[in-house]
């Protein structure tokens, strides 16, 4: 089948590639002319396992291209909107700027029975106030929301674990619906779970997935904060109440919190979209959700300057990490650089190392020390801060090996990643998150 993907980022780049590789010939359009080309030449612009040799066998068979000519968009049979849906600049709200652009840019190009598939993270609503544009064209609208994770975004977008469509009433809706599981025919054949839902729903489910999984780490962050005053340890607290399957042990993993492009935007974003249909308060929670996800960070700064005697002034620190999580070069609002740039507000010598995130980081904090070597990076050190849990990090380093480079005895375990009694054992003070 044809297809268009609308908006090259994380979302589009990732999925035109897979959409190719599932035998799809697919165009992706972007405004981002730098963007296109890297494409264009097969060349990943953000780290994302898998996602180069996709391109690369996508662009090289001809079954995948890349332009900034939105007319090549005609002739597709469906039309995935996937740009980006931003924090507004001084408000909680999301940005539309880029969704809407892209829907007018489409208009002209639009054919009856086309389907634009709605991709990008919006405000419940947004679908019907878009479908009054595009269905004058005789084309459809369907939200089709994506649930990829950065790190395993590949792996999400061939073998998802549900689909969802939301479409609206309509004539056309069982040939709609058809369509897009041809799209996702490999997905399909495997017996995936595929909702078909109203737009509303669609819209919804997204974030309300999302707000459960903030929901759910600030849950364990906020145990964790009570632990903290009772000697309790969140990580065997964790364990305790993850075997009840209902409960379940996965996003219990308390530490820095969240951070990224997606969760600490959208429930924000959730409760300001809540607050204009009058229902702030049904989610009023998630103000709290974010507000023990930010003290989390905090905390982390606290005990850094509490292990190393009360003030981090001239004190050399290294952070193992930059990217909000593993697997990633993405450091948008990354809790890992938050403590960085606050611990070198007090006047520590800050020296940050990270597999993949390293050119990023320093773009947007020039003034912290990059190491890219780890080892090189640990020699010396005062304290070492675990904020992103590569396995480089949490499975590789072991304490006696960071004994043999560090000056300091000092361990702050912001993921609670490692094994405080071997770190002890070998001599360090161990301080985790929630944990005694
Ligand atoms: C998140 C969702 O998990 C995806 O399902 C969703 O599609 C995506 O947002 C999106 O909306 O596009 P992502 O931002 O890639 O995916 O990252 P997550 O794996 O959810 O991790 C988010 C943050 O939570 C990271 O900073 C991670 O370190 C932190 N986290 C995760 C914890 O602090 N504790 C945990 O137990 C799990």
């Amino acid at each position: 089948m044809r297809l268009t993907v609308i908006g090259c980022g994380y979302l589009g780049a990732v999925h035109a590639a897979a959409m190719a590789s599932i035998g799809h010939e697919v165009v992706g359009i972007d405004v981002d002319e730098g963007k296109v080309e890297s494409l264009s030449r097969g060349e990943a612009p953000f780290f994302e396992p898998d996602l180069q040799e996709l391109l690369t066998a996508g662009v090289d068979s001809g079954a995948l291209r890349f332009t900034t000519d939105i007319a090549a968009a005609r002739g597709a049979r469906v039309h995935f909107i996937a740009v980006g849906t931003p924090q507004q600049q001084g408000g909680y709200a999301a940005d539309l700027t880029y969704v809407d652009a892209a829907v007018e840019a489409l208009l002209p190009h639009l054919a009856p029975g086309d389907i634009v598939a709605g991709k990008s993270t919006v405000p419940v609503g947004t679908a019907a106030r878009l479908a009054e544009l595009i269905e004058p064209t005789g084309a459809v609208l369907v939200w089709n929301p994506e649930f990829l994770r950065e790190g395993w975004a590949v792996k999400d977008t061939v073998e998802p674990d549900r689909l969802v469509v939301g479409v609206a009433d309509g004539p056309d809706a069982g040939t709609v619906v058809e369509t897009m599981k041809a799209v996702y025919h490999t997905a399909v054949a495997a017996d995936t779970p595929f909702l078909v839902t109203d737009w509303a729903t669609a819209e919804l489910v997204k974030v309300a997935a999302n707000a459960f999984l903030a929901t759910k780490i600030s849950f364990i962050n906020a145990m964790a904060e009570i632990a903290e005053v009772t000697g309790a340890d969140v990580t065997q607290l964790a364990d305790a109440i993850g075997h009840d399957a209902r409960i379940g042990r996965r996003f219990l993993g308390a530490g820095i919190g969240f951070g990224g492009g997606c969760l600490p935007k959208d429930i924000r974003a959730f409760a300001a979209r809540a607050e204009e249909l009058g229902r702030g308060e049904s989610v009023g929670f998630l103000r709290e959700v974010d507000a023990i996800n930010l003290r989390r960070r905090d905390r982390a700064v606290e005990l850094v300057v509490e292990s190393l005697g009360g003030s981090v002034y001239e004190k050399r620190v290294t952070l193992l990490g930059a990217a909000f999580k593993p697997h990633s070069d993405d450091i948008r609002d990354s809790p890992a650089l938050d403590v960085a740039v606050r611990l070198r507000g007090l006047g520590a010598s800050v020296t940050v190392t990270d597999p993949a995130a390293i050119d990023n980081a320093r773009r947007l904090h020039p003034q912290l020390n990059y190491v890219e070597d780890r080892d090189e990076a640990l020699r010396g050190a005062d304290a070492i801060v675990l904020v992103t849990e590569w396995d480089e990090y949490r499975r590789e380093l072991t304490p006696e090996h960071t004994a043999t480079l560090t000056d300091g005895r000092v361990v702050v375990d912001g993921r609670n990643g490692w094994d405080a009694a071997a770190w002890r054992a070998a001599g360090f003070a161990y301080h985790g998150m929630g944990r005694r």
